[in-house]
């Protein structure tokens, strides 16, 4: 077993206000508390919208909840006449931990390209926010280029010119899986995922390779989560719509139930 902590992340997209919000992290806390969940071994984060964000840190600073704060974006520039875009000190601000970074759905719908993606891990690194960088392959890209190829270039661009590169987190995606209730096949995820090691290996260090997290993202549930992180190769697990679930999302988080590590 690695000695990485894995990360279960629910990615809400443009779902739930700031008061539904609030009312979706009390009931995954006290679900979690129930069950006496340990946030020291298995990390727990929501990626609300911009406009929940202030609410949710409120609570969870109240609260003392173990949950922790992620975005689903950030802007590459530091501050200006970007008219719509969120800087990364304004999330720092906010007590948030990770920010998601090229996301499929942005790179298909906003056009964001690989620069786009770098500049964004760029203003992450240079916030001391995490980001949760975004990779995977359509269908036509797998068909064509094998699996792997897409998401190790998307990683080396990512990774690419940064004069210092700070933690960092990987989610693998095939955008055929998304949303679409198709699953890779938990020894995809983890070939896929052994392969942007390496390349994490030869783009930064060796020692990054080892702490970095891999995670698997696209159509995971409470019922196919533990064959993903059976693997020592996949850390967690990228949730978006079982992440408005407070069953399915609390049942992901208690994954080793159903794995033996
Ligand atoms: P999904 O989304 O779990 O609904 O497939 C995953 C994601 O886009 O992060």
């Amino acid at each position: 077993m690695s000695d990485r902590k894995p990360l279960i992340a629910g990615n809400w997209k443009m779902n739930l206000d700031h008061q539904q919000a609030i009312a979706l992290v009390q009931k995954i806390a006290w679900t979690l508390k129930d069950v006496n969940h340990d946030y020291d071994k298995v990390e727990v984060s929501v990626f609300p919208p911009f406009t929940d964000l202030r609410s949710v840190q409120t609570l969870l600073d109240a609260d003392k909840l173990q949950l922790v704060l992620g975005a689903q974006d950030i802007s590459q520039h530091e501050s200006g006449a970007y008219t719509g875009e969120i800087a990364g000190a304004f999330l720092k601000k906010l007590d948030v931990r990770y920010v998601l970074v090229g996301h499929s759905e942005r790179r298909q719908y906003h056009r964001e390209t690989d620069e786009v993606v770098q500049a964004k891990v760029s203003a992450a690194f240079k916030n001391n926010l995490i980001p949760v960088i975004c990779v995977g392959e359509t269908l036509e890209e797998l068909e064509e280029q094998g699996a792997a190829a897409v998401p190790i270039r998307q990683l080396e661009q990512a990774l690419s010119g940064h004069k210092d590169i700070g933690e960092f987190v990987v989610a693998y995606e095939p955008v055929w899986a998304i949303g679409t209730g198709k699953v890779a096949t938990a020894e995809q995820a983890a070939e896929v995922a052994k392969k942007l090691r390496e390349s994490i290996e030869k783009l930064v260090s060796a020692e990054a390779a080892d702490a970095s997290r891999i995670l698997y993202g696209g159509s995971v549930k409470s019922a196919n989560v533990a064959g993903f992180l059976a693997s020592e190769e996949v850390d967690g697990v990228l949730v978006g719509g079982a992440s408005l679930d407070v069953t399915e999302f609390t049942g992901i988080c208690r994954f080793q139930k159903h794995v033996s590590l």
